[in-house]
Formats: C-alpha cells, structure tokens, sequence
C-alpha cells in the first residue's frame, strides 16, 4: 500500500526545485506532478521493465525542460545543467524531509506515445501516422473555494 505525500512535503520539495540556481536566472524547466491513481497508472505504463520497483512511488515528478527558453550562452546547452540543479534539490530536499527520492531515466517513450495516443480516442498507433500532430499545452488551474466562492491559484 502506498503511504500518500502530504502536499506540504510536496510543496516544499518542488520549491527547493524552483530555487535552484539556472544559467541567467532562465529557469528552463517544467515539473509535472504525478499523483492521481489514474494518472499513475497511466505513468506507469512507460515505465522500463528495469525501473518496476518506481511503480511503488506514490508521486512522480516528471522534469522537462524547456529547450528553446534557457541560457544560449555559449551556445551550449545550459538548460541540461539548469534541470540537473533543479532535480538534485529536489532530491536533497526530499531525503531531508525523510522521503525516498529516485531519478530515473528509464521511460519508455513508445508505451507513453501509444497510452497518450489510446487516452485521445486514437488507435494505440496513431502517434505514428505522419498526419498526425502532437501538441503540448501549459495550464495555470484556479478553484473556488466553496461552490461559488471566492477563485483562488490552485497549487498543486
Ligand atoms: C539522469 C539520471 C538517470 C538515472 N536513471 C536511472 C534509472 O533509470 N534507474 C535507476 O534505477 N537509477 C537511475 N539513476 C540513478 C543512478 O543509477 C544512481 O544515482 C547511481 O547508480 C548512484 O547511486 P546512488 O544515487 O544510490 O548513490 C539515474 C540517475 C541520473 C542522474
């Protein structure tokens, strides 16, 4: 059974993300939290066969980073060293809250393009047609409070 994250732990482990030092103060990553039992479920999917035990893991914290938005001096790739930074802190700061934390490069990115595909109505090999487009989209979420409350930021 896995033992639930108080949102608390999680807050303070993707602010330790947040804070990491990147290349011009760029911030060039993303975190996508993973921690509804459908939608880990569906993660797990794409996990490799040699990273079974993750499926364990009550949150999943996906870092992706943001090609085209971080530091081009140089001309070398700082956003890679910008999420290296952001990942460890999280780590740090997870085990410093008592938490187990994992990096894990072990996707399998077919699984996860015939899940997305299957979850869009499509035929589980959709992703492959030249026809087809993959889009991505960033959300901010607002709730109400209470039903016709006051609308709030909600953090997840
Ligand atoms: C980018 C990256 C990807 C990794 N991918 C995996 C992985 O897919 N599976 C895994 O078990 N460990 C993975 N690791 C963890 C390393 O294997 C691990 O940190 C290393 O073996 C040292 O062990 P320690 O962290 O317990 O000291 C990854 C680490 C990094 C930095």
């Amino acid at each position: 059974m896995k033992k639930p994250i108080p949102d608390e732990m999680l807050q303070s482990v993707l602010e330790a993300g947040r804070r990491a030092p990147s290349c011009a103060n760029s911030q060039a990553w993303n975190f996508v939290v993973i921690k509804s039992s459908d939608m880990l479920e569906k993660a797990h999917t794409a996990v490799s066969r040699g990273n079974a035990w993750g499926k364990r893991a009550p949150v999943m914290i996906l870092v992706a980073a943001k090609e085209d938005g971080g530091c081009p001096a140089h001309k070398l790739p700082y956003f890679m060293m910008d999420i290296g930074l952001a990942t460890q802190n999280m780590l740090l700061q997870a085990v410093h809250l008592g938490l187990m934390g994992h990096p894990t490069a072990g996707w399998n990115e077919e699984e996860f393009l015939c899940q997305a595909s299957m979850k869009a109505g499509l035929p589980a090999d959709a992703w492959l047609l030249q026809a087809t487009k993959i889009y991505r989209f960033q959300a901010i979420i607002f709730e109400e409070e209470t039903p016709k409350g006051e609308i709030k930021l909600k953090k997840i």
